[in-house]
């Protein structure tokens, strides 16, 4: 017998999300790998064998037994798009746009991105740390192992790379993954009199100081990848200055990612995928040619349907259409003070079965394997596969499904990351 230091057995269903050393496009989206009736068996934070439980009962014993009492076990959510650091909060605004004004309309009027931008600047390091901690605890305690979390409420220099800093500081001393992407250019900050400028500003001053620290940072020696976005959007940053942006940061070695067509499409898509971003995220106004083209690439479509559901929209971006036409489709919450005041991904799941017609095999492997690839991670997380990271969600259920079908509370009964139990609901 070979002793390992997890070992889970008595397992209904393990939903493997397999892939073949890619990320999942099109038809394939609705394949699981699941094995019924099966074992898992872990080392040092890495699963060394998947199988069924007669199998490996045969071979593993462990210390670190888990008898899973027939329910089903999936693979830690990744949540590929977030912007979880930030003070202050936009209760204010959720009673304006219940009386009618849009959320473009509130940023428009110096409310909205710049409103946090003012509370996040006025935070203090301790105040900034301990509601990113509060915050990523919560995420995963609905099954998040993984988060990509962005900078952009700072919009200055100093207050950017601090942020960067907390995210770094938070990622060496929690066993959640985070992954960081530099933001600076999600609003223009009133210092500046028009987005030009500070697109300027962005690319010959921020973009070299945030290089800088992350090149002596503890991310870049654990090497974890720094990504660069921007909001690509009517009245924000336009296509132009977009891919100024994302070049000028791609020539420092970042990967990119844009937040395209959240309200007005600009044609932000095929700029993105012109320069092999490795996300183009929102897509709720994308034309079906510029889906057609997304779903070509290489490029992953992040969907955000939590921001519809928050805004009150009764229009969501069109993922029947990007999957049907091949395309690898990955969903994540967007959780921000302003569109999308949620950590949960089974929520976001809920919602987009829901009203994108997903079904719930689409909706997981949309937050898992395909969420991995869309933050360069398709290699180590995101499906339970032998050599990868043991980050593994033991359901409350015997049947996945019910990860999309419960919406508004928590499907989940143990949280496993890196090899260890991070939380279990009793
Ligand atoms: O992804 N659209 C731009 N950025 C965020 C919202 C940020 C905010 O409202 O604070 C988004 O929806
Ligand atoms: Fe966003």
């Amino acid at each position: 017998m070979e002793s390992v230091d997890l070992l889970l057995t008595n397992i209904t269903q393990l939903v493997t999300c397999a892939g073949s050393g890619a990320p999942k496009r099109g038809a394939a989206m609705r394949d699981l790998g699941i094995i019924e009736g099966a074992a898992l068996a872990a080392q040092d934070g890495v699963i060394v064998a998947v199988g069924k439980s007669e199998d490996l009962l045969r071979i593993y014993r462990s210390e670190n037994h888990e008898d899973c009492r027939r329910r089903a076990v999936i693979p830690g959510f990744v949540d590929c798009h977030t912007h979880a650091i930030f003070a202050g909060n936009r209760l204010d605004e959720f009673e304006m746009r219940l009386s009618g004004a849009t959320y473009m309309e509130i940023m428009a009027a110096g409310g909205g991105i710049r409103k946090t931008m003012r509370a996040t600047r006025a935070a203090s390091l301790d105040d900034l740390r301990e509601t990113l901690l509060e915050r990523i605890e919560r995420m995963m305690q609905t099954g998040t192992t993984t988060a990509e979390i962005k900078t952009g409420y700072g919009l200055d220099v100093e207050t950017e790379v601090r942020l960067l800093e907390v995210i770094d500081w938070a990622a060496e001393r929690y066993p959640m993954r985070l992954l960081p992407t530099f933001l600076g250019a999600h609003a223009v900050p009133p210092e500046f009199p028009d987005a030009e400028s500070y697109t300027r500003h962005v690319i010959e001053v921020m973009l070299p100081a945030v290089r800088a620290w992350y090149a002596a940072s503890w991310f870049a020696r654990q090497g974890t990848p720094l990504f660069v976005d921007v909001f690509c959007e009517q009245g924000v940053f336009d296509v132009d200055q977009a891919r100024r942006i994302l070049q000028a940061g791609q020539a420092l070695g970042m990967a990119a990612k844009a937040h395209v067509d959240e309200f007005v499409n600009l044609g932000g898509v095929p700029m993105a995928v012109a320069l092999d971003a490795v996300s183009v995220d929102h897509l709720d106004v994308t034309p079906d040619h510029e889906l057609e083209r997304l779903a070509a690439s290489k490029t992953v479509g992040i969907m955000l349907p939590a921001v519809n559901f928050n805004l009150g929209s009764h229009h969501y971006g069109s993922a029947r259409r990007l999957i049907d036409a091949g395309g690898i489709l990955a969903l994540a919450t967007d959780y921000n003070p302003g569109s999308a005041p949620t950590t949960s991904i089974p929520m976001t799941m809920a919602i987009a079965c829901r009203y994108q017609k997903l079904t719930p095999a689409e909706a997981l492997n949309a937050v898992t394997l395909n969420a991995a690839y869309a933050i360069g991670m398709g290699g180590r997380i995101g499906s339970i596969e032998v050599g990868k990271q043991a980050d593994l969600l033991i359901l409350n259920e015997p049947d996945y499904r019910a990860a999309a079908y419960e919406f508004g509370g928590n499907p989940i009964w143990r949280v496993g990351a890196k090899g260890a139990l991070l939380w279990h609901s009793w």
